[in-house]
This record gives C-alpha cells, structure tokens and sequence, in this order.
C-alpha cells in the first residue's frame, strides 16, 4: 500500500506501531519474540489505517482511537498466525512464518495470546457495543476458514460459496475497522452504517485482489508464495470461473478435485487458469465492489480524508502486493 495514501492519519499510524512493538511483555520470552517477530515483518497496516480514517471524519484528535487501532492489528496478526499453520505456510510478510520458525504449539499459543491482547485493549473502552462489534468478526473469520477448509478440492463450488467464504475470512473484519472508527469518532448511526458498508465492500474486493494476486503476483513484490491456493485445493473466483468457461474444464475438474494433482500438476492449473478469462473476470468483480463502496462515501460528510477513502478504493484492485 503506497504509504502517502495513508497521509492523513499517518502520525498516528507511528503510534500504533510503537504500541505493536512496545506492550508485549510477557514474561515468557517466546510468546514476545513470536509476537514480535510478525508485527516488526511489516504488513499493510490496512484494518488500524482504516479504523483511524474513519474516525477522522468526525474527530481532529484520534488518541483515543489508537488503542482500538492497535487492537484491530493484532487480531488481523493473530488470524495470520493461526492462517500460517492451517496453510502450512513458510512465508509471509517477506519473512518466515511464526509457524516456520517456533512450529505449531508456539504458533497456536501465540496467536491466541496476540488475540488476547487485542481484547484486553478493547476492553479498556469499557463498552459494550464495540467488544460485541470486533467479537462477532472473529467469529465470523474461524467460520470463513472453516468453509473454504470444507470445501476445497470440491469442483462444485459455486460463487455464492467463494463470496460467502471471504466476506467472514476477510471483509467483515476490515468492514468493523472502519465501523469502529466511527462508533469511536461519535458517527451518527447513518454514517457508521455508510462506514462499514463501504469497509464491507473494499474488504470484499481486497480478498478477491488477493485471489488473483495468488495467480499473478510477483512473489517478491507479494512477500509470500504465489501457487498457494492451487496446491492446497483453495478454488478460488478465478478457477470458479474457469472450471465454468474453459474448454478445458473437464481437465480442470479432473485435477482440481484431487489433492495428488493439485500438489503435483499446480503448474498445469495455473496454465489453465490463466488461459480462461477467470483473472479478467475477477479483476471485473473487484472493480464491481470497488464502485459499490465508492457510492457509500456519498453518505459522509465532505471532509479532506474523503478523498483519500476514494483514492484507496480505486488502488485497491490495481494493487501488486
Ligand atoms: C492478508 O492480509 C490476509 C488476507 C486477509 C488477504 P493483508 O494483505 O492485509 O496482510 P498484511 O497485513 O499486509 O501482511
Ligand atoms: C487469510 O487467508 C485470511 C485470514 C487471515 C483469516 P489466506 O490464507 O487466503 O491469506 P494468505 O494468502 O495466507 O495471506
Ligand atoms: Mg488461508
Ligand atoms: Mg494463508
């Protein structure tokens, strides 16, 4: 994410990472390196910005919104943690993973100490309504990894599956950053609705971004592997589309349902993906929801942090990392 987008939330942006950085002091030395070791890798720092932007619409001073910020970071770090060990992944962030590096009881440990952690901070608002707000999305992200982890290598799946399956694994938490911003902010109702909408809908087109990104991306660029859905049977809106459309698709369908093929003949899927119109197509569905959340900003008040949120809305599918 170009870091300018970020502008007019930026110096508070600093004070999230120093937060991220400094409150891990636990006495158990391994759970601060785990800890740490993600959140210094870097990242977008997508959901804090998010959250601070909002707010910004109706506040001059967000101190008050850092703490939910910092939260909202460290349960997206803590779902990375445990994604690493569902995923097997090596990489992320550029580096290696906490499950690369510590193994599977550490990263499940630390994830959940790291989750921990973002409650205690939401707690300290000592409100009801924004604990029940960010607990409802981390429901909702188990229940998304649980889907897709049904139904891969099922060559049936449908859109309506793939659209269910990443509004909970990743729009509704980026919909609540910018909710809670606002809630924080002191939005009229109208306004935290017109928030989370255009949060919902961003999210949505982010997660499709990342599904395409998983086709076409340079690895460098993207800090983590390209291929990963694929070898892991993770069917995706480009192969939806392609199993759809393509001459091949009974190939496709061969290959895509067994979890020997997909590890084995990746490249070969790749190809046939590729050569369908499936990356267009999805490239069609980003720019769609990226136009629906764009519509929502006409329901906020003309403020110079408006055009940053167009400014993210029309990066958001052109994006490479
Ligand atoms: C990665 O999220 C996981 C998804 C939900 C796609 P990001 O792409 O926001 O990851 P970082 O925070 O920048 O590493
Ligand atoms: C991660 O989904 C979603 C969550 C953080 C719950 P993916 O598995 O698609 O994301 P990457 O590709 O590992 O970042
Ligand atoms: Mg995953
Ligand atoms: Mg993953």
């Amino acid at each position: 994410m170009h870091k300018q987008m970020f502008d007019p939330v930026c110096r508070e942006l600093e004070m999230v990472e120093g937060n991220l950085n400094r409150n891990i002091n636990s006495g158990v030395d391994i759970l601060n390196q785990a800890s740490i070791h993600l959140a210094k890798a870097g990242g977008k720092r997508l959901r804090p910005a998010f959250a601070l932007l909002a707010a910004r619409f109706f506040l001059d001073n967000l101190e008050q919104v850092i703490p939910m910020a910092t939260a909202l970071e460290l349960t997206h770090l803590a779902t990375l943690v445990h994604d690493d060990v569902i995923d097997n992944s090596v990489l992320r962030r550029g580096t290696y993973t906490v499950k690369y590096q510590w193994g599977n009881r550490v990263s499940i440990n630390a994830g959940n100490y790291i989750f921990a952690r973002a409650l205690a901070l939401s707690a300290s608002y000592q409100r009801r309504d924004i604990l029940d707000v960010l607990a409802q999305a981390s429901m909702r992200i188990c229940e998304g990894e649980i889907y897709q982890m049904m139904s891969s290598y099922n060559v049936d799946v449908g859109l309506k599956n793939y659209l269910r399956r990443i509004e909970r694994k990743t729009a509704l938490l980026i919909s609540v950053s910018c909710k809670l911003g606002a809630m924080i902010g002191g939005a009229q109702a109208a306004q935290i609705r017109a928030l989370e909408l255009y949060g919902y809908y961003l999210g949505m087109a982010f997660q499709v971004t990342d599904d395409i990104l998983d086709f076409v991306a340079d690895e460098e660029v993207l800090g983590k592997p390209t291929g990963s859905d694929i070898k892991q049977g993770v069917i995706t809106l480009p192969a939806i589309y392609a199993l759809k459309h393509s001459p091949d698709k009974e190939e496709l369908r061969h290959l895509l349902s067994s979890p020997d093929l997909c590890s084995a003949q990746s490249e070969r899927i790749l190809d046939l993906v590729l050569s369908s119109d499936g990356v267009d197509y999805a490239y069609w569905v980003t720019e769609h929801y990226a136009r629906k959340a764009r519509k929502e900003l006409d329901n906020l008040p003309d403020q110079p942090v408006k055009s940053t949120l167009y400014e993210i809305a029309d990066f958001i599918s052109a994006r490479e990392y």
